[in-house]
Parts: C-alpha cells; sequence; structure tokens
C-alpha cells in the first residue's frame, strides 16, 4: 500500500492538548470508586506511560526521514502529545507515591522490557509501538464510549484519563503510518507476518507485566492470593469487563486490510471536547452534592 491511499481522515488534525491537571494529593489512596482492584489497575498502567510513551516517540521519529509532508506533521504532533502525557503521568504517579504506593518495583519491570526492546533493530521497536498504540487506542475508545469504566473515580483522575483516551484516539495511525512507509517495499506476506509475531508478542509481555503490577499493588492494599485473583479478574473481563470489550478489536489488528482509522471514532472526540466545554468543575460539584 503506497502512504498515498492511507484511511487516515485528511481532514484530520492532531492537536496537542497542553493541559495540566492536579497536582495536590489524592482526595483517597483508593481513588477509583475505593476499588482495591479499579486503583491498581489505573495506577499499574500509569506507571507505564512515562518511560513508554518517550519509547514511542523515539521508535516514531527514527523513520520520519523522507515520510510525506502529512505524514511528518502528524509525528511532530504525536511527539508533543506523547511528551505531555509522560509529563502528566509522571505527577499522576507521584500523587500515587505519596497516597503511599511502592511503585518502584514496577517502573523497573517497564525499564527492562524498554531497555532489551532497545537491543532489537529500530523496525522492530517501530512495530512494537504500533501494536502498543492500537491497544491504547482501542482502550481509550472504550474508557471514553463506556462512562462505567470510569464510574466513581476521584474527578480530577478521571478527566486526566479521559484527555490522554481523548488524544490516544486522536493520533492513532501515526505509528501505523510511519510503519506503512518505512516498509513499503517490503512484500505483504512479510509485513503482516512481523506485525502479527510483534502483536503477540507485546500483548503477552503486556498482560503479564500489568496483571503482576496490578497484583503487587493490591498487595500493597492487603489483598492478596486467590482474593487478589478473582477480583482483578472480574473487573477486568466480567464487570466492566474491559479487556472483554477490547477483544474483537483487538483480534482486528490482524486481518488483511487492518488500519486504526479504519473505525472513525471521532465522534467519541467531539463529545469529550463539548463535555470540557460544559464545565466539568460544575457537573462534579453537582455529583458531589447529590
Ligand atoms: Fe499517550
Ligand atoms: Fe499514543
Amino acid at each position: 500500500m503506497s502512504t498515498a491511499s492511507l484511511p487516515t481522515p485528511s481532514d484530520l488534525t492532531i492537536t496537542p492538548r497542553d493541559r495540566k491537571f492536579e497536582r495536590g494529593a489524592l482526595s483517597t489512596r483508593l481513588w477509583h470508586g475505593g476499588s482495591v482492584e479499579a486503583t491498581a489497575i489505573y495506577n499499574a498502567l500509569s506507571t507505564t506511560f512515562p518511560a513508554g510513551e518517550a519509547y514511542f516517540v523515539e521508535s516514531v521519529r527514527a523513520f520520519r526521514e523522507g515520510t510525506p509532508p502529512k505524514l511528518a506533521a502528524e509525528i511532530k504532533a504525536f511527539t508533543t502529545q506523547e511528551a505531555i502525557h509522560s509529563r502528566e503521568h509522571d505527577a499522576f504517579n507521584r500523587r500515587a507515591a505519596d497516597a503511599g504506593y511502592d511503585l518502584t518495583k514496577l517502573e523497573r519491570r517497564v525499564e527492562e522490557r524498554l531497555a532489551f526492546s532497545r537491543t532489537r533493530p529500530p523496525i522492530a521497536s517501530l512495530a512494537a509501538t504500533m501494536a502498543l498504540e492500537h491497544f491504547t487506542a482501542i482502550l481509550a475508545h472504550e474508557l471514553l464510549k463506556d462512562p462505567r469504566h470510569l464510574a466513581g473515580a476521584d474527578e480530577g483522575a478521571a478527566n486526566l484519563w479521559r484527555w490522554h483516551a481523548c488524544e490516544e484516539i486522536e493520533h492513532k495511525g501515526v505509528a501505523y503510518d510511519t510503519w506503512l512507509h518505512a516498509t513499503r517495499h517490503w512484500s505483504r506476506p512479510k509485513r503482516w507476518k512481523v506485525k502479527a509475531k510483534v502483536m503477540l508478542y507485546v500483548t503477552r509481555n503486556f498482560l503479564v507485566d500489568r496483571t503482576a503490577g496490578a497484583l503487587e499493588l493490591m498487595r500493597q492494599d492487603g489483598v492478596t492470593g486467590l482474593r487478589a485473583w478473582s477480583r482483578l479478574l472480574a473487573h477486568l473481563w466480567v464487570r466492566p469487563g474491559m479487556f472483554r470489550k477490547i477483544a474483537g478489536a483487538w483480534f482486528s489488528y490482524f486481518l488483511p486490510g487492518f488500519h486504526p482509522w479504519n473505525v472513525d471514532d471521532r465522534e467519541l472526540l467531539r463529545r469529550y471536547e463539548a463535555s470540557v466545554r460544559a464545565h466539568p468543575e460544575a457537573r462534579r460539584k453537582v455529583r458531589s452534592a447529590a
């Protein structure tokens, strides 16, 4: 496929929203609705972002030379968005640490994975980034689509997650289009093989590492063993069931003709922007007064 026939919408603009979120203490340690497992899942995920998204940026930028002007501009906007995400999640992680969580074990795991990735050829890093960007985009889609995922969460923290989700959807095609450009001389079977293999590899690591991370944080809240496993799995797969809900979208990655923008979910972005314009602070007051 040439980059001229990409399904990325021609009128898409990637707009870095340089927003600063809460820096003070979290309203409560179990900021996600008082739930040990929900707080652990989101804290574990947040721990990956500062270093992980810096790695995404470096992986994509390694291939920006010679890209068409539109894609080059999108890479630039993607870089800015991810850098701001890193900054805000770094601040969020400090708030979680201030609430008493020890995140060092989780952060170390991320660093180890990234150190290994950096020993691989740059095209493998781009493939890993593209796979993880699909992951974040489908998580983001589900997060914005169904308010149950953030139900009961501290409003300041929820705002951070919604903002991040919005920008992940907006730039979801950038790593993919960079890959299409970088591998434009590859055969289709070779492209598919590398793409599929890397997706399976990063999915396995993502599930293993995030599960271990969430269990570690639950342990710090005194929930261990079978009780911890069952509560964690129920949250992820049953209710609200994030992983169950994204399973189909995850699988679509392997289908011929896949492209992140085959699903145009910009309606979610419009709704997000409308809700930001409608003064979230006011809505928070109404909710806490109810
Ligand atoms: Fe991000
Ligand atoms: Fe991203």
